[in-house]
């Protein structure tokens, strides 16, 4: 039986420590604010942006969400992104994800100011982190990191594969893991489609995640006995006992890859809940950081 990884718990530890921080800023007046930016009615896309307003009301983080239509043009959002990179009261801009088709994803991530860039998609903060400077580390990555912490994991000198090299999940996490640091250390193979013998590379790893976007892509033959396994994955799907119902499912077959694994996240409360906190740990960066350079 696998050590499940239950993000749940561990974001509620980690929330109790971000209390402290955010009672230390708003001794000081400066209560922590993040504005969450939406364009159009993705359905997940509400889902998400809802999690993390009510992440903020329980930590007392000041939320604004500001909903464009789907049709909005590109001069407006970025007019919008421009008017929040000026606004002091705002120190975290999130701008989600997925835009409708006819936004430049990448031009609009580059107009948020990378001081607010709580979601770490700025290309500067990519980039901080590719070179393992301080920046801010997007938010899924992050909270990958965290869980493997909470559970006092070790990363230094273990082999972690990663599927998928997207910007907001693999690339980011592969650079993450492999920074020289204490806590990191991890030796990094990155996978994609393009991969040759995938299971071969897979059977290697102490540490596998999985970040595909494929349901069930991860076999109980495609893992070492003895790793942790890591699903990113997130897919509604029917589920077959609550009729007209879905539910979650990951990209690894829990149930085949459960016994094999020495520790596995569940899909819901795994990896979900620990990208919500490390956004609020990044707006608290953010805020704590603007406080230093206002104080010079
Ligand atoms: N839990 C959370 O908080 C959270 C956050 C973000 C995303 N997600 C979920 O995580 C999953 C991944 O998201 P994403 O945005 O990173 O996905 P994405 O942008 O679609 O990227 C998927 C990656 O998987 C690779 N891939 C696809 N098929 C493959 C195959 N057969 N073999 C090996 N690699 C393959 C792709 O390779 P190429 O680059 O070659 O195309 C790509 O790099 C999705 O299910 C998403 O819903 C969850």
């Amino acid at each position: 039986m696998a050590l499940i990884l239950d993000g749940r718990a561990a974001a509620a530890a980690i929330e109790e420590r971000l209390a402290g921080r955010i009672a230390a800023l708003k001794a000081r007046g400066a209560a922590p604010g993040l504005a969450l930016l939406r364009a159009g009615e993705d359905p997940a896309s509400v889902v998400y942006v809802r999690a993390k307003e009510r992440a903020c009301a329980r930590l007392g983080i000041l939320s604004r969400t500001i909903v464009l239509p789907a049709e909005v043009g590109a001069p407006r959002l970025r007019e919008t992104i421009e008017r929040l990179n000026a606004d002091a009261g705002v120190q975290g801009i999130l701008l989600q994800l997925p835009l409708p088709g006819h936004l430049a994803q990448e031009e609009l991530l580059g107009a948020i100011d990378p001081d607010k860039d709580v979601d770490g998609f700025h290309p500067l903060n990519l980039g901080r982190l590719a070179l393992g400077e301080p920046g801010f580390v997007a938010a899924t990555p992050l909270g990958i990191l965290r869980l493997l912490q909470h559970y006092a994991i070790p990363l230094a000198g273990r082999h972690a594969v990663v599927l998928g090299r997207s910007r907001i999940v693999g690339r980011p996490l592969a650079n993450l893991l492999s920074t020289r640091t204490d806590e990191t250390d991890a030796t990094v193979t990155l996978c994609h489609s393009r991969t040759r013998d995938l299971p071969a590379l897979t059977r290697l790893a102490d540490i596998l995640v999985a970040a595909v976007g494929r349901a069930r892509f991860v076999t109980a033959e495609m893992v070492k006995p003895g790793a942790v396994v890591v699903d990113v994955g997130m897919h509604a799907e029917p589920d077959p006992r609550r009729p007209g119902k879905d539910r979650l499912q990951g990209d690894v077959d829990f149930e085949a890859v459960e016994p094999r694994a020495a520790a596995i996240t569940p899909v819901p409360g795994g990896v979900g809940p620990m990208t919500v906190v490390s956004l609020m740990e990044n707006t608290v960066l953010a805020a704590e950081r603007a406080l230093e350079r206002a104080a010079g």
